[in-house]
Protein backbone atom coordinates (compact mmCIF):
# COMPACT_ATOMS: atom_id res chain seq x y z
CA UNK A 1 0.00 0.00 0.00
CA UNK A 2 1.34 3.27 -0.86
CA UNK A 3 0.35 5.74 1.68
CA UNK A 4 -0.81 9.08 1.96
CA UNK A 5 1.88 10.68 4.10
CA UNK A 6 4.81 9.28 5.96
CA UNK A 7 6.79 11.56 7.94
CA UNK A 8 10.94 11.53 6.86
CA UNK A 9 13.54 12.11 9.62
CA UNK A 10 16.42 11.62 8.19
CA UNK A 11 18.68 14.91 8.96
CA UNK A 12 20.18 15.37 13.03
CA UNK A 13 16.74 14.81 14.68
CA UNK A 14 18.19 11.68 15.66
CA UNK A 15 21.29 13.82 17.42
CA UNK A 16 19.27 16.70 18.73
CA UNK A 17 16.56 14.42 20.38
CA UNK A 18 19.72 12.33 21.90
CA UNK A 19 20.86 15.64 23.17
CA UNK A 20 18.11 16.67 25.19
CA UNK A 21 17.90 13.19 26.36
CA UNK A 22 21.13 13.96 27.61
CA UNK A 23 21.16 17.27 29.20
CA UNK A 24 17.36 16.90 30.64
CA UNK A 25 16.19 19.33 28.58
CA UNK A 26 12.77 17.68 27.83
CA UNK A 27 9.90 20.19 28.39
CA UNK A 28 9.32 23.13 27.43
CA UNK A 29 12.54 25.27 28.34
CA UNK A 30 15.78 24.49 26.22
CA UNK A 31 17.97 25.65 23.49
CA UNK A 32 15.84 23.85 20.98
CA UNK A 33 12.67 25.94 21.51
CA UNK A 34 14.33 29.53 20.82
CA UNK A 35 16.88 27.89 18.17
CA UNK A 36 13.24 25.94 16.34
CA UNK A 37 11.24 29.65 16.76
CA UNK A 38 13.91 32.03 15.36
CA UNK A 39 15.17 29.50 12.15
CA UNK A 40 11.06 28.95 11.01
CA UNK A 41 10.32 32.35 11.58
CA UNK A 42 13.72 33.74 9.23
CA UNK A 43 12.94 31.11 6.85
CA UNK A 44 9.13 32.60 6.61
CA UNK A 45 10.58 35.84 6.57
CA UNK A 46 9.53 37.07 10.13
CA UNK A 47 10.76 38.51 12.55
CA UNK A 48 9.10 36.63 15.22
CA UNK A 49 7.76 32.50 15.82
CA UNK A 50 6.36 31.82 18.86
CA UNK A 51 5.95 27.73 19.07
CA UNK A 52 2.72 25.62 20.19
CA UNK A 53 1.90 22.41 20.73
CA UNK A 54 -0.37 22.51 17.33
CA UNK A 55 -1.70 24.17 14.26
CA UNK A 56 -5.36 24.35 16.09
CA UNK A 57 -4.09 26.24 19.10
CA UNK A 58 -1.95 28.22 17.08
CA UNK A 59 -5.17 29.70 14.98
CA UNK A 60 -6.67 29.88 18.53
CA UNK A 61 -3.47 31.64 20.46
CA UNK A 62 -3.31 33.84 17.34
CA UNK A 63 -7.15 34.94 17.78
CA UNK A 64 -6.86 35.49 21.50
CA UNK A 65 -4.03 37.70 21.04
CA UNK A 66 -5.13 40.17 18.52
CA UNK A 67 -8.34 40.72 21.64
CA UNK A 68 -10.38 39.10 18.88
CA UNK A 69 -13.64 38.29 21.12
CA UNK A 70 -17.70 38.15 21.49
CA UNK A 71 -19.27 39.82 19.06
CA UNK A 72 -16.50 39.88 16.87
CA UNK A 73 -16.83 38.32 13.43
CA UNK A 74 -14.39 36.44 10.71
CA UNK A 75 -14.05 35.06 7.55
CA UNK A 76 -12.68 32.22 6.76
CA UNK A 77 -13.47 29.49 3.82
CA UNK A 78 -15.99 27.19 4.11
CA UNK A 79 -13.45 24.53 2.86
CA UNK A 80 -10.59 24.24 5.32
CA UNK A 81 -10.52 22.29 8.42
CA UNK A 82 -12.61 22.88 11.65
CA UNK A 83 -9.42 24.31 13.64
CA UNK A 84 -10.18 27.51 11.92
CA UNK A 85 -14.19 28.10 12.85
CA UNK A 86 -13.24 26.45 16.29
CA UNK A 87 -9.98 29.06 17.30
CA UNK A 88 -12.90 31.57 16.08
CA UNK A 89 -15.71 30.64 18.33
CA UNK A 90 -13.11 29.69 21.34
CA UNK A 91 -12.84 33.23 21.57
CA UNK A 92 -16.10 33.77 21.79
CA UNK A 93 -16.45 35.61 18.04
CA UNK A 94 -18.70 33.92 15.30
CA UNK A 95 -16.78 32.64 11.80
CA UNK A 96 -18.37 33.82 8.56
CA UNK A 97 -17.91 32.15 5.69
CA UNK A 98 -17.21 32.38 1.61
CA UNK A 99 -16.71 30.04 -0.68
CA UNK A 100 -14.21 27.93 -2.17
CA UNK A 101 -12.92 28.89 -5.49
CA UNK A 102 -13.78 26.06 -8.30
CA UNK A 103 -10.39 26.17 -10.10
CA UNK A 104 -7.93 26.60 -6.87
CA UNK A 105 -9.95 25.46 -4.52
CA UNK A 106 -8.41 28.50 -1.90
CA UNK A 107 -11.15 31.16 -1.05
CA UNK A 108 -12.74 32.83 -3.41
CA UNK A 109 -11.22 35.98 -2.79
CA UNK A 110 -13.74 37.96 -4.82
CA UNK A 111 -16.85 36.71 -2.25
CA UNK A 112 -14.57 38.48 0.87
CA UNK A 113 -16.09 42.15 0.56
CA UNK A 114 -19.73 41.04 0.36
CA UNK A 115 -19.28 39.45 4.34
CA UNK A 116 -17.77 42.14 5.86
CA UNK A 117 -20.01 43.99 7.99
CA UNK A 118 -19.36 46.51 11.15
CA UNK A 119 -18.54 43.43 13.75
CA UNK A 120 -16.02 42.23 11.08
CA UNK A 121 -12.77 41.85 12.62
CA UNK A 122 -10.41 39.51 10.31
CA UNK A 123 -9.92 37.73 7.94
CA UNK A 124 -8.29 34.12 7.84
CA UNK A 125 -7.04 32.60 3.89
CA UNK A 126 -6.06 29.20 4.26
CA UNK A 127 -3.97 28.14 1.81
CA UNK A 128 -5.16 25.03 0.88
CA UNK A 129 -3.15 21.97 -0.33
CA UNK A 130 -0.09 23.81 -0.63
CA UNK A 131 -1.63 26.37 -3.03
CA UNK A 132 -1.58 30.31 -1.78
CA UNK A 133 -4.59 32.36 -1.55
CA UNK A 134 -4.55 35.16 -3.67
CA UNK A 135 -3.33 37.62 -1.09
CA UNK A 136 -2.89 40.90 -2.77
CA UNK A 137 -6.38 41.57 -3.53
CA UNK A 138 -7.18 40.56 0.12
CA UNK A 139 -4.67 42.78 1.29
CA UNK A 140 -6.16 45.53 -0.04
CA UNK A 141 -9.50 44.74 0.78
CA UNK A 142 -8.14 44.69 4.93
CA UNK A 143 -6.13 47.77 4.77
CA UNK A 144 -9.55 49.40 3.18
CA UNK A 145 -11.81 47.95 6.15
CA UNK A 146 -9.51 47.92 8.92
CA UNK A 147 -9.02 44.06 9.56
CA UNK A 148 -6.71 41.98 10.66
CA UNK A 149 -5.37 38.80 8.59
CA UNK A 150 -4.64 35.97 10.42
CA UNK A 151 -3.03 33.68 7.65
CA UNK A 152 -3.54 29.96 7.81
CA UNK A 153 0.05 28.88 6.27
CA UNK A 154 -0.65 25.13 7.85
CA UNK A 155 -0.60 23.11 4.95
CA UNK A 156 2.02 25.65 2.93
CA UNK A 157 4.99 25.52 4.32
CA UNK A 158 7.74 27.03 1.65
CA UNK A 159 5.16 27.82 -0.82
CA UNK A 160 5.64 31.27 -2.08
CA UNK A 161 2.87 33.94 -3.62
CA UNK A 162 3.87 36.79 -6.38
CA UNK A 163 2.99 40.05 -4.65
CA UNK A 164 2.82 43.27 -6.61
CA UNK A 165 1.70 45.57 -4.56
CA UNK A 166 4.02 48.67 -4.76
CA UNK A 167 6.38 48.41 -1.97
CA UNK A 168 7.08 45.08 -2.96
CA UNK A 169 6.95 43.27 -6.39
CA UNK A 170 8.24 40.09 -5.46
CA UNK A 171 7.47 36.27 -4.29
CA UNK A 172 7.27 36.48 -0.85
CA UNK A 173 6.75 32.95 1.64
CA UNK A 174 3.53 31.82 2.46
CA UNK A 175 3.59 32.69 6.96
CA UNK A 176 4.29 36.30 5.22
CA UNK A 177 1.76 38.04 4.77
CA UNK A 178 -0.80 39.78 7.72
CA UNK A 179 -0.55 40.17 10.99
CA UNK A 180 0.01 36.79 12.29
CA UNK A 181 0.33 34.02 10.52
CA UNK A 182 0.33 30.12 12.13
CA UNK A 183 1.60 26.82 10.72
CA UNK A 184 1.18 23.20 11.97
CA UNK A 185 3.93 20.60 12.24
CA UNK A 186 1.61 17.51 12.50
CA UNK A 187 3.35 14.26 11.26
CA UNK A 188 2.24 14.73 7.37
CA UNK A 189 3.28 18.19 6.63
CA UNK A 190 6.64 19.59 5.09
CA UNK A 191 8.00 20.03 8.50
CA UNK A 192 6.67 18.47 11.29
CA UNK A 193 7.70 18.01 15.31
CA UNK A 194 4.75 14.73 15.71
CA UNK A 195 2.48 17.37 16.67
CA UNK A 196 3.31 20.94 16.72
CA UNK A 197 2.86 24.19 16.00
CA UNK A 198 4.04 28.44 15.32
CA UNK A 199 2.79 31.41 15.01
CA UNK A 200 5.07 33.85 13.06
CA UNK A 201 4.45 37.71 12.92
CA UNK A 202 6.51 40.85 12.89
CA UNK A 203 4.59 42.76 15.78
CA UNK A 204 6.78 42.21 18.83
CA UNK A 205 3.68 43.93 21.22
CA UNK A 206 1.80 40.94 19.40
CA UNK A 207 4.74 38.38 19.55
CA UNK A 208 5.23 39.52 23.60
CA UNK A 209 1.04 38.51 24.17
CA UNK A 210 1.31 35.43 22.11
CA UNK A 211 4.09 34.46 24.35
CA UNK A 212 2.39 35.17 27.32
CA UNK A 213 -0.63 33.82 26.86
CA UNK A 214 0.82 30.23 25.22
CA UNK A 215 2.41 29.98 28.76
CA UNK A 216 -0.62 30.66 31.18
CA UNK A 217 -0.14 34.41 31.17
CA UNK A 218 2.05 34.68 34.33
CA UNK A 219 2.45 38.03 35.31
CA UNK A 220 6.01 39.46 34.44
CA UNK A 221 7.75 39.95 38.40
CA UNK A 222 5.24 38.43 39.80
CA UNK A 223 4.68 34.61 39.02
CA UNK A 224 1.69 32.90 40.02
CA UNK A 225 -0.16 35.98 39.33
CA UNK A 226 -2.69 36.48 36.39
CA UNK A 227 -4.63 39.05 34.76
CA UNK A 228 -6.04 37.29 31.70
CA UNK A 229 -6.81 33.70 31.00
CA UNK A 230 -4.06 32.15 29.35
CA UNK A 231 -3.53 28.76 28.00
CA UNK A 232 -0.92 25.87 28.12
CA UNK A 233 -0.16 25.65 24.48
CA UNK A 234 3.74 25.36 25.03
CA UNK A 235 5.67 22.94 22.83
CA UNK A 236 8.58 20.63 24.35
CA UNK A 237 12.30 21.11 23.53
CA UNK A 238 12.19 17.31 22.17
CA UNK A 239 9.71 18.54 19.57
CA UNK A 240 11.70 21.96 18.78
CA UNK A 241 14.65 19.57 18.78
CA UNK A 242 12.95 17.66 15.54
CA UNK A 243 11.88 20.86 14.30
CA UNK A 244 15.24 22.29 13.75
CA UNK A 245 16.56 19.47 12.17
CA UNK A 246 13.59 19.50 9.95
CA UNK A 247 13.80 23.34 9.11
CA UNK A 248 17.12 22.07 7.95
CA UNK A 249 16.68 20.21 5.50
CA UNK A 250 13.34 22.69 4.02
CA UNK A 251 14.38 23.55 0.96
CA UNK A 252 15.13 19.95 -0.68
CA UNK A 253 11.78 18.72 1.28
CA UNK A 254 10.19 21.73 -1.01
CA UNK A 255 12.00 20.64 -4.09
CA UNK A 256 10.95 17.15 -3.60
CA UNK A 257 7.41 18.29 -3.17
CA UNK A 258 7.22 20.27 -6.19
CA UNK A 259 8.58 17.30 -8.37
CA UNK A 260 6.31 15.48 -7.14
CA UNK A 261 3.39 17.91 -7.66
CA UNK A 262 5.07 18.44 -11.13
CA UNK A 263 5.02 14.47 -11.99
CA UNK A 264 1.71 13.93 -11.27
CA UNK A 265 0.31 16.68 -13.29
CA UNK A 266 2.25 15.22 -16.46
CA UNK A 267 1.35 11.35 -15.37
CA UNK A 268 -2.65 12.35 -15.56
CA UNK A 269 -2.68 15.06 -18.07
CA UNK A 270 -4.02 12.17 -20.55
CA UNK A 271 -6.59 10.89 -18.23
CA UNK A 272 -10.08 12.80 -18.83
CA UNK A 273 -12.77 12.80 -16.09
CA UNK A 274 -10.48 14.45 -13.83
CA UNK A 275 -9.07 18.21 -12.50
CA UNK A 276 -5.80 19.12 -10.60
CA UNK A 277 -5.20 21.78 -8.66
CA UNK A 278 -3.56 24.04 -11.43
CA UNK A 279 -0.86 26.36 -10.16
CA UNK A 280 -1.86 29.79 -10.77
CA UNK A 281 1.41 32.06 -12.30
CA UNK A 282 1.50 34.14 -9.27
CA UNK A 283 1.75 31.27 -7.12
CA UNK A 284 4.27 28.04 -6.31
CA UNK A 285 2.63 25.58 -4.61
CA UNK A 286 4.36 22.98 -2.28
CA UNK A 287 1.50 20.53 -3.36
CA UNK A 288 1.21 19.40 0.12
CA UNK A 289 -1.31 16.70 -1.35
CA UNK A 290 -2.24 16.17 -4.66
CA UNK A 291 -5.55 16.26 -4.72
CA UNK A 292 -8.25 15.92 -7.73
CA UNK A 293 -11.66 16.32 -8.52
CA UNK A 294 -13.44 13.97 -10.49
CA UNK A 295 -15.95 15.08 -13.18
CA UNK A 296 -19.13 14.25 -12.91
CA UNK A 297 -19.09 12.13 -16.33
CA UNK A 298 -17.28 9.36 -14.80
CA UNK A 299 -20.07 8.25 -12.75
CA UNK A 300 -18.12 8.00 -9.67
CA UNK A 301 -17.94 10.07 -6.70
CA UNK A 302 -14.36 10.40 -4.69
CA UNK A 303 -15.44 7.82 -2.31
CA UNK A 304 -16.18 5.03 -5.29
CA UNK A 305 -12.89 5.84 -6.47
CA UNK A 306 -11.23 5.64 -2.94
CA UNK A 307 -12.82 2.49 -2.88
CA UNK A 308 -11.47 1.12 -6.21
CA UNK A 309 -7.70 2.37 -5.49
CA UNK A 310 -7.82 0.52 -2.19
CA UNK A 311 -7.15 -2.83 -3.94
CA UNK A 312 -4.74 -1.44 -6.33
CA UNK A 313 -2.23 -0.26 -3.26
CA UNK A 314 -3.86 3.27 -3.48
CA UNK A 315 -4.42 4.63 -0.23
CA UNK A 316 -6.31 8.01 -0.47
CA UNK A 317 -8.15 11.14 1.61
CA UNK A 318 -11.44 12.80 0.83
CA UNK A 319 -11.61 16.16 0.37
CA UNK A 320 -12.74 18.44 3.46
CA UNK A 321 -16.08 18.56 3.78
CA UNK A 322 -17.63 22.65 4.20
CA UNK A 323 -18.17 24.34 7.95
CA UNK A 324 -21.74 25.10 6.73
CA UNK A 325 -21.77 21.29 6.38
CA UNK A 326 -20.87 20.84 10.04
CA UNK A 327 -23.37 19.90 12.69
CA UNK A 328 -21.15 20.91 15.75
CA UNK A 329 -21.41 24.16 13.90
CA UNK A 330 -25.44 23.63 12.37
CA UNK A 331 -26.64 23.21 15.58
CA UNK A 332 -25.06 26.38 17.26
CA UNK A 333 -26.86 28.34 15.14
CA UNK A 334 -24.34 28.95 12.38
CA UNK A 335 -24.79 29.05 8.65
CA UNK A 336 -28.42 28.39 8.24
CA UNK A 337 -29.60 28.34 4.90
CA UNK A 338 -26.24 29.57 3.24
CA UNK A 339 -24.99 27.84 0.28
CA UNK A 340 -21.92 26.80 -0.47
CA UNK A 341 -21.72 24.80 -4.11
CA UNK A 342 -18.61 25.12 -5.19
CA UNK A 343 -17.03 23.71 -1.66
CA UNK A 344 -19.94 21.46 -1.90
CA UNK A 345 -18.87 20.17 -5.48
CA UNK A 346 -15.21 19.69 -4.58
CA UNK A 347 -15.89 17.71 -1.38
CA UNK A 348 -18.23 15.32 -2.57
CA UNK A 349 -15.88 14.38 -5.51
CA UNK A 350 -12.32 15.27 -4.62
CA UNK A 351 -9.89 13.16 -3.23
CA UNK A 352 -6.12 13.21 -2.18
CA UNK A 353 -3.13 10.79 -3.58
CA UNK A 354 -0.43 9.65 -1.92
CA UNK A 355 1.75 13.09 -1.50
CA UNK A 356 4.78 12.14 0.85
CA UNK A 357 8.01 13.71 0.58
CA UNK A 358 9.57 10.19 0.47
CA UNK A 359 7.49 9.19 -2.39
CA UNK A 360 9.73 7.68 -5.70
CA UNK A 361 9.23 8.54 -9.14
CA UNK A 362 8.25 5.03 -9.65
CA UNK A 363 5.40 5.46 -6.62
CA UNK A 364 4.08 8.63 -8.67
CA UNK A 365 4.15 6.52 -11.88
CA UNK A 366 2.14 3.93 -10.20
CA UNK A 367 -0.27 5.81 -8.67
CA UNK A 368 -1.34 7.34 -11.90
CA UNK A 369 -1.33 4.33 -13.70
CA UNK A 370 -3.94 2.83 -10.71
CA UNK A 371 -6.22 6.08 -10.96
CA UNK A 372 -5.98 5.47 -15.00
CA UNK A 373 -7.31 1.69 -14.49
CA UNK A 374 -9.96 2.72 -11.69
CA UNK A 375 -11.41 5.18 -13.61
CA UNK A 376 -11.84 3.01 -16.58
C1 LIG B 1 -5.38 24.33 7.07
C2 LIG B 1 -5.12 23.75 8.41
N1 LIG B 1 -5.19 24.54 9.49
C3 LIG B 1 -4.98 24.07 10.73
C4 LIG B 1 -4.69 22.75 10.95
C5 LIG B 1 -4.55 22.25 12.36
O1 LIG B 1 -3.29 21.75 12.63
P1 LIG B 1 -3.08 20.61 13.75
O2 LIG B 1 -3.53 19.33 13.17
O3 LIG B 1 -1.60 20.65 13.98
O4 LIG B 1 -3.85 21.02 14.95
C6 LIG B 1 -4.58 21.88 9.86
C7 LIG B 1 -4.26 20.46 10.09
O5 LIG B 1 -3.76 19.75 9.34
C8 LIG B 1 -4.83 22.38 8.56
O6 LIG B 1 -4.78 21.59 7.48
Amino acid sequence: MIPVSEPVLRGREAEYVAECLETGWISSSGRFIEAFEDSWAAYCGRRFGVAVSNGTVALQLAVASLGIGAGDEVILPTFTIISCALAVMYAGGTPVLVDADPATWCMDVGQVEAKITSRTRAIMPVHIYGHPVDMDPLLRLARRHGLAVIEDAAEAHGAEYHSSESDHDAWLRCGNFGEASCFSFYANKLVTTGEGGMVVTDDEPLAQRLRSLRNLAFEPGRRFLHRELGFNFRLTNVQAAIGLAQVEQIDATVARKRAIGRRYASALSGVDGIRLQPEREWAKSVYWMNGMVLDRTTGLDARALAERLRPLGVETRPFFLGMHRQPALLERGLFGGEKYPAADEIAEWGLYLPSGVGLGDDQVDAVARAVEQALR
